[in-house]
Protein backbone atom coordinates (compact mmCIF):
# COMPACT_ATOMS: atom_id res chain seq x y z
CA UNK A 1 0.00 0.00 0.00
CA UNK A 2 2.16 2.67 1.32
CA UNK A 3 6.10 4.06 0.81
CA UNK A 4 8.40 6.26 2.56
CA UNK A 5 6.75 9.40 1.42
CA UNK A 6 3.42 7.83 3.20
CA UNK A 7 5.93 7.52 6.29
CA UNK A 8 6.81 11.03 6.00
CA UNK A 9 2.88 11.88 5.96
CA UNK A 10 2.20 9.68 9.13
CA UNK A 11 4.81 11.35 11.22
CA UNK A 12 3.56 15.14 10.18
CA UNK A 13 -0.05 13.91 10.69
CA UNK A 14 1.07 13.02 14.28
CA UNK A 15 2.81 16.18 15.09
CA UNK A 16 -0.10 18.25 13.77
CA UNK A 17 -2.95 16.85 15.80
CA UNK A 18 -1.14 15.90 19.13
CA UNK A 19 0.20 11.96 18.84
CA UNK A 20 4.14 12.25 19.19
CA UNK A 21 6.55 14.68 18.97
CA UNK A 22 10.34 14.96 18.53
CA UNK A 23 11.87 14.86 22.70
CA UNK A 24 13.22 18.14 23.43
CA UNK A 25 12.04 20.02 20.17
CA UNK A 26 13.17 23.39 21.14
CA UNK A 27 16.32 22.37 21.66
CA UNK A 28 16.73 20.76 18.02
CA UNK A 29 15.60 17.74 19.56
CA UNK A 30 17.28 14.31 21.29
CA UNK A 31 18.07 12.01 18.28
CA UNK A 32 15.48 8.46 18.47
CA UNK A 33 13.82 9.87 21.51
CA UNK A 34 10.07 10.76 21.32
CA UNK A 35 7.33 11.98 23.34
CA UNK A 36 3.68 11.24 23.22
CA UNK A 37 1.29 14.20 23.14
CA UNK A 38 -2.59 14.23 24.32
CA UNK A 39 -3.83 12.06 21.86
CA UNK A 40 -0.74 9.63 21.02
CA UNK A 41 -0.82 8.74 24.80
CA UNK A 42 -4.36 7.62 24.83
CA UNK A 43 -3.45 5.60 21.59
CA UNK A 44 -0.64 4.00 23.20
CA UNK A 45 -2.60 3.54 26.78
CA UNK A 46 -5.55 1.80 24.79
CA UNK A 47 -3.37 -0.38 23.06
CA UNK A 48 -1.26 -1.34 26.18
CA UNK A 49 -4.80 -1.89 28.27
CA UNK A 50 -5.61 -4.43 25.22
CA UNK A 51 -2.52 -5.80 25.72
CA UNK A 52 -2.58 -6.41 29.37
CA UNK A 53 -6.32 -7.64 29.43
CA UNK A 54 -5.70 -10.27 26.83
CA UNK A 55 -2.81 -11.94 28.62
CA UNK A 56 -4.18 -11.27 32.33
CA UNK A 57 -7.81 -11.09 32.70
CA UNK A 58 -8.37 -13.73 29.43
CA UNK A 59 -5.68 -15.79 30.61
CA UNK A 60 -6.37 -18.20 34.31
CA UNK A 61 -2.60 -18.75 34.49
CA UNK A 62 -1.35 -15.53 33.60
CA UNK A 63 -0.51 -12.76 35.97
CA UNK A 64 1.12 -9.15 35.77
CA UNK A 65 3.96 -7.37 37.66
CA UNK A 66 5.68 -4.17 37.53
CA UNK A 67 9.29 -4.36 38.34
CA UNK A 68 12.20 -1.56 38.77
CA UNK A 69 13.92 -0.36 36.04
CA UNK A 70 16.92 -0.87 37.74
CA UNK A 71 18.47 -3.81 38.81
CA UNK A 72 21.16 -5.27 40.63
CA UNK A 73 24.11 -5.50 38.32
CA UNK A 74 24.76 -8.88 38.04
CA UNK A 75 21.68 -9.61 36.70
CA UNK A 76 22.95 -8.36 33.13
CA UNK A 77 25.94 -10.64 33.71
CA UNK A 78 23.81 -13.51 34.95
CA UNK A 79 21.55 -12.99 31.26
CA UNK A 80 24.28 -12.44 29.09
CA UNK A 81 23.44 -8.93 27.99
CA UNK A 82 27.23 -7.54 29.36
CA UNK A 83 28.83 -10.09 27.46
CA UNK A 84 26.82 -11.21 23.88
CA UNK A 85 24.01 -7.90 23.86
CA UNK A 86 26.25 -5.94 21.28
CA UNK A 87 25.65 -5.62 17.38
CA UNK A 88 28.48 -6.11 14.61
CA UNK A 89 29.55 -2.03 13.33
CA UNK A 90 31.19 -0.41 10.83
CA UNK A 91 32.49 2.81 10.68
CA UNK A 92 33.48 4.97 7.55
CA UNK A 93 37.03 6.15 7.68
CA UNK A 94 35.32 9.73 6.04
CA UNK A 95 32.52 10.47 7.11
CA UNK A 96 33.16 8.95 10.74
CA UNK A 97 29.76 7.70 10.96
CA UNK A 98 28.81 3.99 12.28
CA UNK A 99 26.50 1.76 11.10
CA UNK A 100 25.14 -1.30 12.16
CA UNK A 101 26.47 -3.73 9.50
CA UNK A 102 23.15 -5.93 9.35
CA UNK A 103 21.43 -2.87 8.49
CA UNK A 104 23.43 -1.41 6.34
CA UNK A 105 24.03 -4.59 3.83
CA UNK A 106 19.58 -5.14 4.23
CA UNK A 107 19.44 -1.39 2.68
CA UNK A 108 21.75 -1.85 -0.35
CA UNK A 109 19.54 -5.03 -0.95
CA UNK A 110 16.89 -2.83 -1.15
CA UNK A 111 18.15 -1.02 -4.05
CA UNK A 112 18.67 -4.79 -6.07
CA UNK A 113 16.94 -6.81 -8.28
CA UNK A 114 14.88 -9.45 -6.20
CA UNK A 115 16.68 -12.21 -7.23
CA UNK A 116 20.34 -10.49 -6.22
CA UNK A 117 18.88 -8.84 -3.39
CA UNK A 118 17.60 -12.17 -2.27
CA UNK A 119 21.33 -13.93 -3.00
CA UNK A 120 23.08 -11.32 -0.78
CA UNK A 121 19.94 -11.59 2.16
CA UNK A 122 21.31 -15.31 2.16
CA UNK A 123 24.58 -14.60 2.84
CA UNK A 124 24.26 -12.05 5.40
CA UNK A 125 22.50 -14.98 7.31
CA UNK A 126 25.02 -17.59 6.77
CA UNK A 127 28.06 -15.18 8.23
CA UNK A 128 25.58 -13.65 10.88
CA UNK A 129 24.93 -17.21 11.45
CA UNK A 130 28.67 -18.43 11.76
CA UNK A 131 29.41 -14.95 13.92
CA UNK A 132 32.08 -14.36 11.00
CA UNK A 133 33.18 -10.60 11.49
CA UNK A 134 35.66 -11.41 8.62
CA UNK A 135 33.02 -12.18 5.84
CA UNK A 136 30.62 -9.92 6.65
CA UNK A 137 33.17 -7.10 6.07
CA UNK A 138 34.60 -8.97 2.84
CA UNK A 139 30.10 -8.72 2.32
CA UNK A 140 30.56 -4.93 2.17
CA UNK A 141 33.42 -4.94 0.07
CA UNK A 142 32.17 -7.22 -2.70
CA UNK A 143 29.06 -5.52 -3.06
CA UNK A 144 30.68 -2.01 -2.90
CA UNK A 145 28.15 -0.87 -0.27
CA UNK A 146 29.02 3.29 0.05
CA UNK A 147 28.40 4.84 3.07
CA UNK A 148 25.62 7.46 2.43
CA UNK A 149 27.30 10.50 3.85
CA UNK A 150 30.77 9.96 1.91
CA UNK A 151 29.72 8.21 -0.44
CA UNK A 152 33.23 6.10 -0.32
CA UNK A 153 33.91 2.54 0.41
CA UNK A 154 36.58 3.36 3.25
CA UNK A 155 35.67 1.19 5.81
CA UNK A 156 37.24 -0.14 9.22
CA UNK A 157 36.86 -3.47 10.11
CA UNK A 158 33.26 -4.76 11.87
CA UNK A 159 33.72 -4.64 15.73
CA UNK A 160 31.29 -5.53 18.43
CA UNK A 161 29.57 -2.64 20.26
CA UNK A 162 27.31 -3.20 23.07
CA UNK A 163 24.11 -1.36 23.61
CA UNK A 164 23.30 -0.61 27.16
CA UNK A 165 23.48 2.42 28.62
CA UNK A 166 25.13 2.63 31.92
CA UNK A 167 24.96 4.64 35.00
CA UNK A 168 25.76 5.25 38.51
CA UNK A 169 23.86 4.43 41.62
CA UNK A 170 24.70 6.71 45.01
CA UNK A 171 27.15 9.32 45.03
CA UNK A 172 30.48 7.60 44.52
CA UNK A 173 30.91 7.09 40.70
CA UNK A 174 33.68 3.89 40.58
CA UNK A 175 33.19 0.62 38.58
CA UNK A 176 31.31 -0.89 41.43
CA UNK A 177 28.40 1.32 41.55
CA UNK A 178 27.52 1.17 38.31
CA UNK A 179 23.56 0.12 37.27
CA UNK A 180 22.13 -0.14 34.32
CA UNK A 181 18.79 1.01 32.73
CA UNK A 182 17.31 -2.29 31.47
CA UNK A 183 17.41 -3.18 27.81
CA UNK A 184 14.19 -5.55 27.99
CA UNK A 185 11.50 -6.36 31.05
CA UNK A 186 12.35 -9.78 31.00
CA UNK A 187 14.72 -10.23 33.34
CA UNK A 188 12.42 -8.10 36.16
CA UNK A 189 10.07 -11.18 35.52
CA UNK A 190 12.74 -14.26 36.11
CA UNK A 191 14.46 -12.29 39.05
CA UNK A 192 10.62 -12.14 40.56
CA UNK A 193 10.03 -16.27 39.48
CA UNK A 194 9.96 -17.79 42.65
CA UNK A 195 8.24 -14.48 44.59
CA UNK A 196 4.98 -14.51 42.23
CA UNK A 197 4.66 -18.28 41.62
CA UNK A 198 5.16 -19.17 45.83
CA UNK A 199 2.49 -16.00 47.25
CA UNK A 200 0.45 -16.99 43.85
CA UNK A 201 0.87 -20.68 44.32
CA UNK A 202 0.37 -20.97 40.63
CA UNK A 203 1.35 -24.22 39.31
CA UNK A 204 3.59 -25.02 35.77
CA UNK A 205 2.29 -23.70 33.02
CA UNK A 206 2.02 -20.30 34.37
CA UNK A 207 2.47 -17.34 32.85
CA UNK A 208 3.92 -13.47 33.94
CA UNK A 209 3.20 -10.44 32.19
CA UNK A 210 4.93 -6.88 32.72
CA UNK A 211 4.94 -3.48 30.42
CA UNK A 212 7.37 -1.51 30.86
CA UNK A 213 10.64 1.04 29.56
CA UNK A 214 13.61 -0.40 28.11
CA UNK A 215 16.47 1.46 27.17
CA UNK A 216 19.35 0.60 24.01
CA UNK A 217 21.96 2.45 22.55
CA UNK A 218 20.80 1.64 19.48
CA UNK A 219 23.57 3.04 16.91
CA UNK A 220 21.23 3.02 13.78
CA UNK A 221 18.13 4.96 15.48
CA UNK A 222 16.19 6.02 12.56
CA UNK A 223 12.41 5.46 11.04
CA UNK A 224 10.32 7.42 13.50
CA UNK A 225 9.47 5.14 16.53
CA UNK A 226 10.38 2.17 14.91
CA UNK A 227 13.87 1.93 16.38
CA UNK A 228 14.02 4.11 20.06
CA UNK A 229 17.20 4.46 22.46
CA UNK A 230 13.95 4.34 25.13
CA UNK A 231 10.95 2.62 24.55
CA UNK A 232 8.02 0.47 26.06
CA UNK A 233 8.51 -3.32 25.68
CA UNK A 234 5.28 -5.39 26.88
CA UNK A 235 6.36 -9.19 27.39
CA UNK A 236 5.44 -12.17 28.65
CA UNK A 237 7.68 -15.21 30.29
CA UNK A 238 5.44 -18.95 30.22
CA UNK A 239 7.13 -21.10 32.53
CA UNK A 240 6.90 -24.65 31.11
CA UNK A 241 7.66 -28.26 32.06
CA UNK A 242 10.92 -29.29 30.20
CA UNK A 243 10.28 -30.83 27.12
CA UNK A 244 7.06 -29.56 26.54
CA UNK A 245 8.35 -26.36 24.56
CA UNK A 246 8.20 -27.15 21.24
CA UNK A 247 4.31 -27.10 21.55
CA UNK A 248 4.23 -24.15 23.42
CA UNK A 249 6.13 -22.41 21.06
CA UNK A 250 3.88 -23.49 18.37
CA UNK A 251 0.66 -22.51 20.79
CA UNK A 252 1.96 -18.59 21.40
CA UNK A 253 2.89 -18.33 18.18
CA UNK A 254 -0.33 -18.69 17.24
CA UNK A 255 -2.10 -16.98 19.79
CA UNK A 256 -0.40 -14.14 19.23
CA UNK A 257 -0.72 -14.36 15.41
CA UNK A 258 -4.50 -14.39 16.89
CA UNK A 259 -4.64 -11.28 19.14
CA UNK A 260 -2.27 -9.10 15.29
CA UNK A 261 -6.06 -9.79 13.62
CA UNK A 262 -7.97 -8.89 16.05
CA UNK A 263 -6.56 -5.21 15.90
CA UNK A 264 -8.95 -5.59 12.61
CA UNK A 265 -5.52 -5.55 10.32
CA UNK A 266 -5.53 -8.52 7.41
CA UNK A 267 -3.58 -11.26 7.67
CA UNK A 268 -1.75 -10.81 4.08
CA UNK A 269 -0.43 -7.58 6.31
CA UNK A 270 1.88 -10.12 8.73
CA UNK A 271 4.08 -12.56 8.23
CA UNK A 272 6.23 -14.83 10.25
CA UNK A 273 10.46 -15.04 10.03
CA UNK A 274 12.33 -17.10 11.43
CA UNK A 275 15.62 -16.43 13.39
CA UNK A 276 18.63 -18.19 11.78
CA UNK A 277 20.98 -16.45 13.77
CA UNK A 278 19.43 -17.16 17.79
CA UNK A 279 19.82 -15.17 20.27
CA UNK A 280 21.85 -16.26 23.29
CA UNK A 281 19.42 -17.27 25.07
CA UNK A 282 17.07 -19.19 22.52
CA UNK A 283 17.11 -22.70 20.92
CA UNK A 284 13.97 -21.32 18.42
CA UNK A 285 12.55 -17.99 17.67
CA UNK A 286 10.54 -15.91 15.19
CA UNK A 287 9.34 -12.50 14.77
CA UNK A 288 5.86 -11.58 13.50
CA UNK A 289 6.44 -8.85 10.71
CA UNK A 290 3.73 -5.70 9.42
CA UNK A 291 4.08 -4.49 6.33
CA UNK A 292 5.03 -0.83 7.53
CA UNK A 293 5.65 1.85 5.11
CA UNK A 294 8.95 0.79 5.08
CA UNK A 295 8.17 -3.00 4.22
CA UNK A 296 7.59 -6.00 6.69
CA UNK A 297 9.64 -5.43 9.87
CA UNK A 298 9.52 -6.74 13.36
CA UNK A 299 6.87 -5.98 15.69
CA UNK A 300 6.89 -9.22 17.90
CA UNK A 301 9.35 -11.62 18.61
CA UNK A 302 8.63 -15.35 19.80
CA UNK A 303 11.44 -17.10 21.76
CA UNK A 304 11.68 -20.27 23.67
CA UNK A 305 14.45 -19.64 25.55
CA UNK A 306 15.05 -22.82 27.19
CA UNK A 307 15.85 -22.65 31.04
CA UNK A 308 18.75 -20.39 30.13
CA UNK A 309 17.85 -17.42 32.55
CA UNK A 310 16.52 -19.50 35.44
CA UNK A 311 19.44 -21.71 35.85
CA UNK A 312 21.93 -18.91 35.14
CA UNK A 313 20.58 -16.51 37.93
CA UNK A 314 20.58 -19.28 40.13
CA UNK A 315 23.96 -19.93 39.60
CA UNK A 316 25.05 -16.25 39.88
CA UNK A 317 23.10 -15.82 42.53
CA UNK A 318 23.42 -18.92 44.55
CA UNK A 319 19.70 -19.13 45.01
CA UNK A 320 17.69 -22.33 44.42
CA UNK A 321 15.29 -21.23 41.59
CA UNK A 322 13.97 -24.63 41.00
CA UNK A 323 9.84 -25.75 40.90
CA UNK A 324 8.27 -28.80 42.63
CA UNK A 325 6.40 -30.46 40.00
CA UNK A 326 3.67 -32.29 42.61
CA UNK A 327 2.25 -34.12 39.61
CA UNK A 328 5.53 -36.21 39.20
CA UNK A 329 7.08 -35.52 42.17
CA UNK A 330 10.02 -34.09 40.51
CA UNK A 331 12.05 -30.25 41.35
CA UNK A 332 13.36 -28.89 37.67
CA UNK A 333 14.48 -25.46 36.41
CA UNK A 334 11.29 -24.33 34.50
CA UNK A 335 11.86 -23.51 30.43
CA UNK A 336 10.33 -20.37 29.30
CA UNK A 337 8.67 -19.24 26.38
CA UNK A 338 8.65 -15.46 26.07
CA UNK A 339 6.29 -13.24 23.74
CA UNK A 340 7.87 -10.15 23.40
CA UNK A 341 5.89 -6.73 21.38
CA UNK A 342 7.29 -3.81 21.12
CA UNK A 343 4.81 -1.21 22.66
CA UNK A 344 5.77 2.28 20.82
CA UNK A 345 6.02 -0.57 17.38
CA UNK A 346 2.72 -1.35 18.10
CA UNK A 347 1.69 2.09 18.05
CA UNK A 348 3.60 2.79 14.76
CA UNK A 349 1.87 -0.09 13.27
CA UNK A 350 -1.67 0.41 14.36
CA UNK A 351 -1.14 4.03 12.78
CA UNK A 352 0.09 3.04 9.75
CA UNK A 353 -2.84 0.58 8.94
CA UNK A 354 -5.18 3.47 9.99
CA UNK A 355 -3.96 6.49 7.96
CA UNK A 356 -5.77 7.19 4.89
CA UNK A 357 -5.66 9.83 2.55
CA UNK A 358 -8.88 9.87 0.70
CA UNK A 359 -10.09 11.96 -2.19
CA UNK A 360 -13.29 13.11 -1.95
CA UNK A 361 -13.92 15.18 -5.27
CA UNK A 362 -16.96 15.20 -7.29
CA UNK A 363 -18.10 16.74 -10.64
CA UNK A 364 -18.58 20.21 -9.13
CA UNK A 365 -15.72 20.21 -6.09
CA UNK A 366 -12.71 19.28 -5.20
CA UNK A 367 -12.49 17.77 -1.84
CA UNK A 368 -9.97 15.68 0.45
CA UNK A 369 -9.78 14.03 4.35
CA UNK A 370 -6.94 12.43 6.13
CA UNK A 371 -8.94 9.96 8.16
CA UNK A 372 -7.45 7.88 10.90
CA UNK A 373 -9.51 4.60 10.68
CA UNK A 374 -8.68 2.92 14.45
CA UNK A 375 -10.30 0.35 15.74
CA UNK A 376 -12.97 1.64 17.93
CA UNK A 377 -11.42 0.16 21.05
CA UNK A 378 -8.01 1.55 20.29
CA UNK A 379 -9.55 5.27 18.87
CA UNK A 380 -8.12 7.87 21.40
CA UNK A 381 -11.41 9.49 21.66
CA UNK A 382 -15.18 7.61 20.50
CA UNK A 383 -16.85 10.31 20.70
CA UNK A 384 -17.57 13.57 19.67
CA UNK A 385 -20.66 15.21 21.26
CA UNK A 386 -20.98 18.82 19.09
CA UNK A 387 -24.04 21.25 19.47
CA UNK A 388 -25.04 22.51 16.09
CA UNK A 389 -24.88 26.15 17.11
CA UNK A 390 -23.93 27.89 20.70
CA UNK A 391 -27.17 28.98 21.57
CA UNK A 392 -30.98 27.82 21.70
CA UNK A 393 -30.27 25.26 24.57
CA UNK A 394 -28.35 23.04 22.35
CA UNK A 395 -25.05 23.15 24.48
CA UNK A 396 -27.25 22.75 27.38
CA UNK A 397 -28.67 19.45 25.67
CA UNK A 398 -25.18 18.39 24.33
CA UNK A 399 -23.73 18.51 27.77
CA UNK A 400 -26.24 16.20 29.38
CA UNK A 401 -25.26 13.79 27.06
CA UNK A 402 -21.46 14.14 27.61
CA UNK A 403 -22.19 14.09 31.27
CA UNK A 404 -23.99 10.76 30.97
CA UNK A 405 -20.77 9.06 28.78
CA UNK A 406 -18.17 10.25 30.04
CA UNK A 407 -17.37 7.89 33.20
CA UNK A 408 -17.89 5.34 30.62
CA UNK A 409 -15.08 6.01 27.79
CA UNK A 410 -13.40 9.32 26.35
CA UNK A 411 -15.33 11.55 24.43
CA UNK A 412 -15.13 14.90 22.99
CA UNK A 413 -17.20 18.54 23.21
CA UNK A 414 -16.86 21.07 20.78
CA UNK A 415 -19.06 23.99 19.57
CA UNK A 416 -16.62 26.11 17.44
CA UNK A 417 -16.31 26.50 13.77
CA UNK A 418 -18.77 24.79 11.08
CA UNK A 419 -20.07 20.96 11.41
CA UNK A 420 -18.25 20.16 8.38
CA UNK A 421 -14.63 21.39 9.61
CA UNK A 422 -15.77 19.67 13.18
CA UNK A 423 -16.40 16.61 11.38
CA UNK A 424 -13.08 16.37 9.52
CA UNK A 425 -10.81 17.50 12.92
CA UNK A 426 -12.53 14.14 14.34
CA UNK A 427 -11.47 12.36 11.66
CA UNK A 428 -8.08 13.38 11.44
CA UNK A 429 -7.52 11.98 15.04
CA UNK A 430 -9.54 8.84 14.20
CA UNK A 431 -12.35 9.28 16.40
CA UNK A 432 -15.31 7.04 15.05
CA UNK A 433 -18.66 8.35 16.14
CA UNK A 434 -20.15 12.04 15.92
CA UNK A 435 -23.22 13.57 17.14
CA UNK A 436 -24.52 16.84 16.64
CA UNK A 437 -27.64 17.84 18.79
CA UNK A 438 -29.65 20.59 16.73
CA UNK A 439 -32.61 21.87 16.87
CA UNK A 440 -34.90 19.00 16.19
CA UNK A 441 -33.64 17.38 19.21
CA UNK A 442 -35.02 19.55 21.61
CA UNK A 443 -38.61 18.49 19.71
CA UNK A 444 -38.33 14.61 19.19
CA UNK A 445 -34.76 13.68 21.52
CA UNK A 446 -33.11 12.56 18.18
CA UNK A 447 -29.68 13.21 17.28
CA UNK A 448 -27.29 12.88 13.99
CA UNK A 449 -24.63 10.65 14.52
CA UNK A 450 -22.00 10.31 11.68
CA UNK A 451 -19.64 7.53 11.08
CA UNK A 452 -16.32 7.75 10.66
CA UNK A 453 -15.45 5.52 8.13
CA UNK A 454 -18.37 5.68 5.77
CA UNK A 455 -19.41 9.28 6.93
CA UNK A 456 -22.89 8.21 6.68
CA UNK A 457 -25.11 9.76 9.15
CA UNK A 458 -28.35 8.71 10.80
CA UNK A 459 -30.43 9.81 13.17
CA UNK A 460 -31.33 8.17 16.33
CA UNK A 461 -32.41 8.68 19.91
CA UNK A 462 -30.23 10.27 22.06
CA UNK A 463 -31.16 8.02 24.91
CA UNK A 464 -29.70 5.54 22.67
CA UNK A 465 -26.29 7.09 21.95
CA UNK A 466 -24.53 5.69 25.11
CA UNK A 467 -25.12 2.19 24.68
CA UNK A 468 -24.58 1.92 21.11
CA UNK A 469 -21.02 3.45 21.50
CA UNK A 470 -20.24 1.05 24.69
CA UNK A 471 -21.20 -2.11 21.88
CA UNK A 472 -18.79 -0.99 19.40
CA UNK A 473 -16.09 -0.44 21.91
CA UNK A 474 -16.04 -3.76 23.67
CA UNK A 475 -12.98 -5.94 23.06
CA UNK A 476 -13.65 -9.56 23.97
N1 LIG B 1 13.10 -9.97 25.81
C1 LIG B 1 13.33 -10.21 24.44
C2 LIG B 1 13.59 -9.03 23.65
O1 LIG B 1 13.80 -7.96 24.18
P1 LIG B 1 13.82 -8.18 21.18
O2 LIG B 1 13.49 -8.87 19.89
O3 LIG B 1 15.18 -7.59 21.34
O4 LIG B 1 13.54 -9.26 22.32
C3 LIG B 1 11.38 -7.35 21.51
O5 LIG B 1 12.75 -7.05 21.44
C4 LIG B 1 10.55 -6.28 20.86
O6 LIG B 1 10.86 -5.00 21.41
C5 LIG B 1 10.81 -6.11 19.36
O7 LIG B 1 10.03 -7.03 18.61
C6 LIG B 1 10.38 -4.67 19.10
O8 LIG B 1 8.99 -4.60 18.91
C7 LIG B 1 10.72 -3.99 20.42
N2 LIG B 1 11.99 -3.25 20.28
C8 LIG B 1 13.24 -3.73 20.39
N3 LIG B 1 14.15 -2.76 20.22
C9 LIG B 1 13.44 -1.62 20.02
C10 LIG B 1 13.80 -0.26 19.79
N4 LIG B 1 15.07 0.13 19.78
N5 LIG B 1 12.81 0.65 19.61
C11 LIG B 1 11.52 0.28 19.65
N6 LIG B 1 11.12 -0.99 19.87
C12 LIG B 1 12.07 -1.93 20.06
Amino acid sequence: MANENTLQNIISHCKEYGFIFQSSEIYDGLSAVYDYGQYGAELKKNIRDYWWKSMTQMHDNIVGIDAAIFMHPTVWKASGHVDNFSDPMIDNKDSKKRYRVDHLIEAHAETLEAEQAKDLLDKLDQVLSADDFVGLKQLIEDNKIKCAISGTCNWTDVRQFNLMFATEMGSVADDANVVYLRPETAQGIFVNFLNVQKTGRLKVPFGIAQVGKAFRNEIVARQFIFRMREFEQMEMQFFIKPGTQKEWYEYWKETRMKWHLSLGIPQDSYRFHDHVKLAHYADAACDIEYNFPIGFKEVEGIHSRTDFDLKNHQQFSGKKLTYFDTEINQHYIPYVIETSIGLDRTVMMVLSEAYREEDLSTEDKKDSRVVLKFPPMLAPIKLAILPLLKKDGLPEIAKELLNECRPHFKCFYEEKDTIGKRYRRMDALGTPFCVTIDHQTKEDQTVTIRHRDTMTQERMPISEVKQLVMGKIQNF
